[in-house]
């Protein structure tokens, strides 16, 4: 498993998702409950960001329909999306958030 440096731990802002491009991959990055996650930044439902929704009890929601989905997963909970979102696994190195493009479910 190949990790990436996709932003610095000290760039993020609790609940405030960083939108990062690794290999031409965009993946939102979020720092909630004590963890960082990483979810493919495009919405199941329709092509559109994730790092722009908001952030709440370790999910993320689309802006556009309010789907929401689980950051640990990448499965929604609301409908209308209902295919989940690709998460990757995280990596903290010193101040180096690091992601593996490989899916992690
Ligand atoms: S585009 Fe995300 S729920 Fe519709």
């Amino acid at each position: 498993m190949t990790f990436r440096r996709a932003c610095g731990l000290s760039e993020l802002e609790e609940d405030t998702p960083k939108r990062v491009e690794l290999d031409g991959t965009p993946v939102s990055i979020v720092q909630t409950e004590g963890e960082v996650f990483a979810i493919h930044d495009i919405c199941s439902h329709a092509n559109v960001s994730l790092a722009e929704g908001e952030v709440d009890d370790c999910h993320i929601e689309c802006w556009l329909h309010g789907s929401r989905f689980d950051l640990r997963s990448g499965k929604p909970d609301a409908l209308p999306a209902t295919r989940p979102v690709p998460v990757y696994p995280v990596k903290i190195e010193g101040d180096d958030v690091l992601v593996s493009l490989t899916q992690e479910s």
